[in-house]
């Protein structure tokens, strides 16, 4: 019999490469895709799979109660990836209780109707989740998962509190579950709120690049799809009740990483080397800014056998192909609301 697997934010970044791998790869699973559809959902991202007999969508938002309820009682679930979440950290800063209501409230509305009609017995909540709810990092050492959490900002104390849930779940109703924690990700169909595709954005239009504070700040790179590729593996193989970390092994500080980006986008756009560097400003920094992140994914890589199937220049180079050649898809994620957005996040912030 055919595996109902409820995939919550598939119409998102991360979502979407998740979905997209799950339908075509396995054919003996209906692929719910459960998607409120906010700004930051897309269902462009997903025109490929329309006519797929294995995958269907629903729009719900996970915080309507009665709305989930119905999904799994009608549809018989027997596991959930939840992946639905508030997602960008300088959009907390300014709303958190809109995490509070999806990244909190939304994941409890979805434990409790797995718990009432999951299939508990073989399936399992994955809850996916990210390195950040470890807090900051000095110049030196990895997350672990034995990491004592400490979140910083209020995108990453929502997503501890939910994490925080599952696990609770686990230990108090039985409910069978596992976690991944994951570092940042990058590649196609990334909301240009994000840093690499909102540089990309600018340098195209000639518009500021606005670095936060010294541009010293380090994120540790992992290309979506490899990120896609280990959520499958945690979901087949991973231990219940355990947690796996996710990354690439590819420490950047913002600075190098936006002057590698000029470099390349000079070269594909026929500017003199050089050009797009100059459009590069500093600007006032994000209020508690972690000041490093760097993922240790051991664990991952020997007990389950997971590899980043690219190195950072090749997966660099196809996420920048990507949004050159579909101007259509980034011109309409940027105009209407995302004028208003990007006004109201940088108009305010000093150049340094
Ligand atoms: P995203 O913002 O691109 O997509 C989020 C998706 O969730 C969108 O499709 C949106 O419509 C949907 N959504 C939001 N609120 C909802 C609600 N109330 N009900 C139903 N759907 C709702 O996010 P992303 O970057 O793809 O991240 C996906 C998940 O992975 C999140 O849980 C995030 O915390 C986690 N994560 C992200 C990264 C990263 O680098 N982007 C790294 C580690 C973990
Ligand atoms: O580590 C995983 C996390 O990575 C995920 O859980 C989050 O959902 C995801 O948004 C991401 O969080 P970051 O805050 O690290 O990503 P962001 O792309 O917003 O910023 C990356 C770095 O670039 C960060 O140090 C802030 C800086 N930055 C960002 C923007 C948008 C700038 O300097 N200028 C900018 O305009």
């Amino acid at each position: 019999m055919k595996k109902n697997i409820l995939i919550t934010g598939g119409a998102g970044f991360i979502g979407s490469h998740v979905v997209r791998r799950f339908v075509n790869k396995y054919p003996d699973y209906q692929i719910i895709n459960l998607d409120a559809l906010t700004y930051a959902g897309n269902l462009a991202n997903l025109a490929d799979l329309e006519s797929c007999q294995n995958y269907e969508f629903h729009k719900v938002d996970i915080t309507n109660a009665t709305e989930v309820e119905k999904i799994f009682q009608s549809k018989k679930i027997d596991s959930v990836i939840h992946l639905a979440a508030e997602s960008h950290v300088d959009r907390s800063i300014s709303n958190p209780l809109e995490f509070v209501m999806t990244n909190v409230v939304g994941t409890v509305i979805l434990l409790n109707a797995f718990k009432a009609f999951g299939n508990i017995e073989s399936g399992r909540f994955y809850h996916v989740s990210t390195d950040e709810v470890y807090g900051t990092l000095g110049d030196e050492g990895k997350f672990t998962e034995t990491t004592p959490y400490s979140p910083n900002s209020p995108y990453s104390a929502s997503k501890a509190s939910s994490d925080h849930f599952v696990r609770a779940y686990g230990e108090t109703y039985h409910l069978p579950f596992v976690i991944s924690n994951c570092s940042n990700n990058y590649g196609s169909h990334q909301f240009p709120e994000k840093l690499i595709p909102l540089m990309i954005h600018n340098i195209k239009n000639n518009k500021p690049l606005p670095v936060y504070g010294k541009g010293e700040n380090v994120r540790d790179w992992l290309w979506v799809n490899d990120h896609a590729a280990a959520i499958d593996v945690v979901f087949h193989h991973g231990k219940l009740s355990e947690t796996y970390n996710i990354g690439g092994n590819n420490e950047w500080k913002n600075i190098d990483l936006v002057k590698k980006l000029c470099e390349i986008m000079d070269r594909k756009l026929g500017r003199t080397k050089g050009d797009s560097e100059k459009l590069i400003t500093y600007v006032t920094d994000r209020a508690g800014h972690d000041f490093r992140y760097a993922i240790d994914a051991s664990k991952l890589e020997t007990e389950l056998g997971w590899t980043p199937s690219v190195n950072f220049d090749q997966g660099f180079e196809r996420t920048i192909d990507w949004y050159l050649e579909n101007e259509e898809w980034l011109t309409n994620v940027t105009s209407g609301n995302y004028q208003l957005y990007y006004q109201k996040m940088y108009e305010n912030r000093e150049t340094l």
